[in-house]
């Protein structure tokens, strides 16, 4: 089981588009251990895009992502990091396939709807920017034995 940082960008709930983007991820039946609504400071979007620093679109990227609220989530499942990757699409919203998140809601390049880790160490480290302990939960789902094949012993 993986868990991976996903984050609602500001234009995702200005655009009234949580419930949507929420949706597709719980009916492709990966689980929200961790979900909270926030203001990323300055400095938190620095230590998220650290990578990015330097680029000519950083500074523009920082005040994006700090000028109005944003939703993250925890989503768990077995390859969650790719799976939420591959639900969200290519970075730009111009060039982001139909049926993806990026390519169903949005035609902006930098207003791209959804951050997502890329990989399991920045979902570590992601995780751990922007979720103090104790706020993601893991817990039991019901529907469990139905979303993954487990009679093998471990969920397939
Ligand atoms: P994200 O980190 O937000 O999930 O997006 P990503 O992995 O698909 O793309 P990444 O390369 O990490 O870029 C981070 C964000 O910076 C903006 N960007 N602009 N103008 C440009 O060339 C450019 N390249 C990237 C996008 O908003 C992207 O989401
Ligand atoms: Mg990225």
């Amino acid at each position: 089981m993986e868990t991976t940082l996903i984050i609602l960008k500001p234009d995702s709930l200005q655009r009234g588009l949580v419930g949507s983007i929420i949706t597709r991820f719980e009916q492709k039946g990966l689980q929200i251990v961790g979900a909270k609504l926030m203001q990323i400071s300055p400095e938190l979007a620095a230590r998220h895009y650290k990578d990015h620093h330097g680029k000519p679109f950083y500074e523009g990227l920082v005040r994006f992502m700090t000028c109005a609220p944003v939703i993250v989530l925890a989503l768990r499942g077995i390859g969650a990091i790719t799976i939420a990757r591959g639900m969200m699409g290519a970075t730009f919203g111009s060039k982001a396939a139909p049926g993806t998140i990026r390519g169903d809601f949005g035609v902006s390049n930098s207003f791209n709807l959804i951050h997502g880790s890329d990989g399991p160490e920045a979902a570590a480290r992601e995780l751990e920017l922007f979720f103090a302990r104790g706020e993601i939960v893991e817990h039991a789902r019901a529907i469990e034995p139905w979303i993954y094949d487990c009679s093998g012993g471990r969920p397939e």
